[in-house]
Order: C-alpha cells, then sequence, then structure tokens
C-alpha cells in the first residue's frame, strides 16, 4: 500500500512507518514543515490527496507539554491542530477520484469519563462532560466522511509506552534517580499501551477489510492502576518508586482542567480491538515496561 500519515513525524509516527516499511508498504507524511518523503498541509489542501491506499492522522499539538500554561491560546491550539487537520484530510478523501481503501484517526480515551468503578468498552457513552472528552467528540466528528467508499477506523488510545518520547518520555529520569512514585492517590487507573502495538493496531486496521469503527487502543490489562505502573516502572529500573507526586504539584504545573488527565482515570477494555482479531506484543505491563527501559 502507499500510506499518507499526516503528523508522521511524532512518536507514534515513527514507530508506524517502520512497521509499514518493514512490511513493504511506502509512506508518505503530512507535515508542517516540507522535506523528502513529505507533502505539507498547504500542498494537501490545495492540490488534494495523492494516489494512496491508506490515510491516518496523527497530528496534534503535545497535551501535556508542562511548558505551557493551561490558557485559551494552548486551548485553541489543542482543537486546531486535531481538528483542522482532520478536516484536511477528510475533505481530500472524501473529494479523491480514487479514494483510499482505509482512514484511520487515532484519538485518546479522555472520552470515557473518570471513575474508580466503571468500566468502558467501544461501546461506551462519553465525549461530553469536560474540555478533553469534547475535544475527542469533536475531533471524531471531524473525520467523518460522507460516503462510504472508503472505510474508517478510530483508534482511541491510552498512554502509550515506548523509547524516546510519550507519556514515559518526561517520567524516565526522576523514576531514574528513584525520585518516581505515584502521582496524585495513585488509585486512578492508567491505561497504557506499547508502541509496538499501536502501530500494530494501526497496521490491522488499514490491512484488515472487515476492521472498522471505534477500537480501543488500550493493553487488554487494562485495570492497572496509576500506582502499580509506577511500582513497576520502578521495579523494571531496579530503584525505589515511593514517592508520590502531590495532586496539589501536578495542578500547579498543569493547571487543574488539564491534570485530571493525570489526576484520573478510566478502566477501558480493548473488547472490539481483540474481537477484530489483534494478537498483542505486549499484553502485560513487566514486559512491556522491560523493553522500553532496555
Ligand atoms: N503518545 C500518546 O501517549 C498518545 C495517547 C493518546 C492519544 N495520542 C494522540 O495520537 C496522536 C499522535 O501522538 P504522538 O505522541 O505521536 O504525537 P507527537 O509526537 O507529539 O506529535 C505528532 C505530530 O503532530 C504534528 N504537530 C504537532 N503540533 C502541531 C500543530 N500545532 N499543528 C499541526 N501539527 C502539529 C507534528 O508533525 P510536524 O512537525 O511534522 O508537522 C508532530 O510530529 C496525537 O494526536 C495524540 O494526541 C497520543
Amino acid at each position: 500500500m502507499k500510506v499518507l500519515i499526516g503528523g508522521g513525524s511524532g512518536f507514534i509516527g515513527r514507530a508506524l512507518t517502520q512497521l509499514l516499511l518493514s512490511r513493504g508498504h511506502e509512506v508518505t507524511l503530512v507535515s508542517r514543515r516540507p522535506g523528502a518523503n513529505r507533502i505539507t498541509w498547504n500542498e494537501l489542501t490545495y492540490s488534494g490527496l495523492p494516489p494512496c491506499e491508506a490515510v491516518v492522522n496523527l497530528a496534534g499539538e503535545n497535551i501535556l507539554n508542562p511548558f505551557r500554561r493551561w490558557n485559551e491560546a494552548y486551548q485553541k491550539d489543542l482543537l486546531s491542530s486535531r481538528l483542522d487537520t482532520t478536516r484536511i484530510l477528510a475533505t481530500a478523501i472524501g473529494q479523491a477520484k480514487d479514494p483510499p481503501k482505509a482512514w484511520v484517526l487515532v484519538t485518546g480515551i479522555a472520552y470515557y469519563q473518570p471513575s474508580l468503578t466503571a468500566e468502558y468498552d467501544e461501546d461506551s457513552p462519553g465525549g461530553d462532560f469536560d474540555f478533553f472528552s469534547n475535544l475527542v467528540s469533536k475531533w471524531e466528528s471531524a473525520a467523518k466522511l460522507p460516503g462510504d467508499a472508503t472505510r474508517q477506523v478510530v483508534v482511541r488510545s491510552g498512554a502509550v509506552l515506548g523509547q524516546g518520547g510519550g507519556a514515559i518520555g518526561h517520567m524516565l529520569l526522576p523514576f531514574r534517580l528513584g525520585l518516581g512514585g505515584p502521582i496524585g492517590s495513585g488509585q486512578q487507573f492508567f491505561p497504557w499501551i506499547h508502541i509496538e502495538d499501536m502501530s500494530g493496531i494501526l497496521v490491522h486496521a488499514m490491512e484488515k477489510n472487515h476492521v472498522n469503527g471505534i477500537l480501543n487502543g488500550v493493553s487488554p490489562a487494562a485495570s492497572t492502576t496509576n500506582a502499580e505502573f509506577a511500582k513497576a516502572l520502578g521495579a523494571a529500573l531496579g530503584r525505589p518508586a515511593f514517592l508520590p507526586l502531590p495532586t496539589t504539584a501536578v495542578q500547579a504545573v498543569f493547571g487543574r482542567e488539564r491534570a485530571v488527565m493525570l489526576l484520573e482515570g478510566q478502566k477501558v477494555i480493548p473488547r472490539r480491538t481483540l474481537a477484530s482479531g489483534y494478537q498483542y506484543a505486549f499484553p502485560e505491563l513487566k514486559a512491556a515496561l522491560k523493553q522500553v527501559v532496555s
């Protein structure tokens, strides 16, 4: 396949590109910057979709950048970097003479309301209770295509664990120094997925004609709490991980509304992902973390 990846230069996109190339596919990125094997968003808007069999969108301003204050300008960037890029791709797909077979969008499990007791699968309600859940709803709506010439898949991702970025990027240094620990109470669920499985699910969604609709992009070991995750990461590094990061500190750095993403969590089951036949490379946390810190 020829695959077009919006925001493919980032953390997930680099792993996805490697996996696609290793399977004999060709990759073109859509980026803000021109370069080899890339087109820009402007080129895409004006020239339309280049010939391709699958399209993925991974573009989005980083949500957990600790150096950006939680204010209106940042919220606008988070929204526009996701909604505008998704709309540009959906429009180009809708107008293509020879439309691609698959259109895959990665959103987030922030769609589901944080809870210590509820359990969510892909059919559970959500998407309408706070800034992030609303963002996911608008993002998924922006991806909708007018017809059914192209198969659509949305992967709602948990925290992606991998080398060189993602959720674990900011955590590794304090944990390596023995200064890591649970965030807030540590009781909140922490849905995670290894980057190899995130790329694997995206390729599965592109290659397998029967896959469609929402898939939860989380490991099947969904009942991991943040405290259990901190303990497992400490163990993988051979370091103590007892120092809790206080709620007030997290709220001071990220702002109250954004801090919810770290201080609260949801138990998410990948029911449709498993039913679609995807087989996880890293279903267990211990092996996933061992690979990430190796
Ligand atoms: N990583 C996770 O744990 C995780 C979890 C849940 C959901 N997701 C979602 O999955 C997608 C990919 O995640 P990722 O970790 O690979 O992201 P990332 O590395 O932070 O960024 C992906 C790409 O988005 C583009 N981008 C950044 N800011 C932009 C802006 N203001 N306007 C337009 N494009 C912009 C960049 O591409 P160019 O510089 O080439 O333009 C960047 O390489 C994101 O939408 C993210 O919200 C990620």
